[in-house]
């Protein structure tokens, strides 16, 4: 497979054509972003470190028979995934309170969901990722009905696999954000996972592992990153 134009640049990833149209190339840099792109930082190692981890939970869900973009590693930051339609809806699902559920509805942090809550929000920085819902999202014509009803089994179903597979290694899955894409009119998880689109706590302790730590300047944020890697049996250095 050989590495084309960049198509795409975003906040922390580049998308790249390649000599199929069917695949590209997914590039982790080294780029942090919060707040919708207004706290900005390059934090060494994090390219590696989030194709590494990305591509660890894409081929746990793969395995459990979720059907993800990813195809596999290329380099130390690089993946080549399948070239999907994405569809311009984030899904989160909540285990625990944080985040901005805590500031929409004064609910205490760490207060635990259960059953755990789905929400949808549009993928839209000028907006700054305005909440949604299916009708809306239905009218404006961001997914069909039948897409949004595979989007939320799809994202529960990947809570079930996360959940546990943090639990046995000592940490909480306490919220996180998927994007699901199209291709040969099967809905498909895109983007990535990784500590940057979810929050992980100590079981413990509760101790931040994710990018709260960058958000809210707690700092060693990359070293966190790689501890939850290592706990989950991750070698950063494998590449
Ligand atoms: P929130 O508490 O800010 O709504 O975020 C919930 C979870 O989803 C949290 O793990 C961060 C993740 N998320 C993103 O990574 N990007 C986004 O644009 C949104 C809305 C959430
Ligand atoms: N991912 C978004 C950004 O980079 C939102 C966030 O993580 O705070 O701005």
């Amino acid at each position: 497979m050989e590495k084309r134009a960049e198509l795409y640049a975003g906040k922390a990833k580049s998308v790249f054509r390649t000599d199929d149209p069917d695949y590209f190339v997914l590039m982790f840099r080294d780029d942090t972003s919060a707040f919708d792109g207004q706290k900005t930082q390059q934090l060494e190692r994090k390219g590696r470190v989030n194709n590494l981890f990305n591509a660890f939970i894409m081929e746990k869900l793969a395995a459990a028979g979720v059907p993800t973009h990813f195809e596999k590693v290329l380099s130390a930051n690089e993946s080549l995934v399948r070239n999907l339609e994405m569809l311009p809806v984030e899904c989160v699902v909540r285990n625990i309170a944080a985040g901005s559920l805590c500031k929409r509805l004064g609910v205490t942090e760490g207060q635990e969901l259960q059953p755990p809550t789905y929400e949808l929000f549009l993928k839209n920085d000028a907006l700054h990722d305005p909440m949604i819902n299916e009708s809306l999202a239905e009218t404006f014509g961001w997914a069909s009905a039948e897409d949004l009803a595979e989007m939320k089994r799809l994202t529960y179903e990947v809570n079930g696999v996360l959940k546990q597979l943090f639990l046995d290694a000592g940490m909480l899955l306490v919220d996180y954000k998927l994007e699901f894409g199209q291709a040969d009119g099967k809905i498909m998880l895109g983007d990535e996972f990784s500590p940057d689109g979810c929050r992980i706590w100590d079981r413990e302790t509760r101790r931040k592992m994710d990018k709260d730590r960058f958000r809210q300047d707690l700092g060693d944020v990359i070293e966190t990153y790689e501890e939850v890697g290592r706990r989950l049996g991750i070698d950063f250095d494998a590449i």
